[in-house]
């Protein structure tokens, strides 16, 4: 019996990757040169993307995933959760999202959810489940 949702279209998860590159044009990161491009496709069919964005204070850095999601709570709500997180850099180099970026990314994913990232043989798409297990969650204190 088939349950849930189907499987993200590759096509959809190209033009994905497609729209997390022109973010990467955008990153700004002067002090790793490593640069990082975003793209969340929400339940809606809406996509918001963001790059990474340094600062000579190292630690103030954030990641392109994380202001990704920033930008799409900030303009419109939270109301919608998160299918699909794709993640490029122009670096040429495997890379998953970050620990923190799972950690943020978690309130916000389908159960469904997946992530594509590059990995060291081209794109790698998992649940994020799989990626990203026991979760924090903070229960209501009285
Ligand atoms: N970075 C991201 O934007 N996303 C990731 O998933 C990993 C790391 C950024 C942060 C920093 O600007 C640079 O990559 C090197 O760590």
């Amino acid at each position: 019996m088939m349950t849930g949702r189907a499987a993200i279209d590759s096509g959809i998860l190209e033009r994905l990757r497609q729209a997390a590159t022109e973010a990467a044009a955008r990153a700004y990161a002067p002090y790793s040169k490593f640069y990082v491009g975003a793209a969340l496709l929400f339940e809606d069919g809406a996509v918001f993307t963001g790059c990474n964005v340094e600062n000579a204070s190292y630690g103030l850095t954030s990641c392109a995933e994380r202001n990704a999601l920033f930008r799409a709570i900030s303009e419109r709500g939270a109301g919608q959760k998160i299918r699909a997180i794709v993640v490029v850099n122009r670096n040429g180099a495997s890379s998953a999202p970050c620990g923190a970026c799972r950690q943020v990314m978690s309130e916000f994913v389908t159960s469904d959810a997946v992530v594509d990232f590059p990995g060291t043989a081209g794109p790698e798409t998992k649940p994020f489940a799989e990626i990203f297990p026991n979760s924090f969650a903070l229960e209501p204190q009285s």
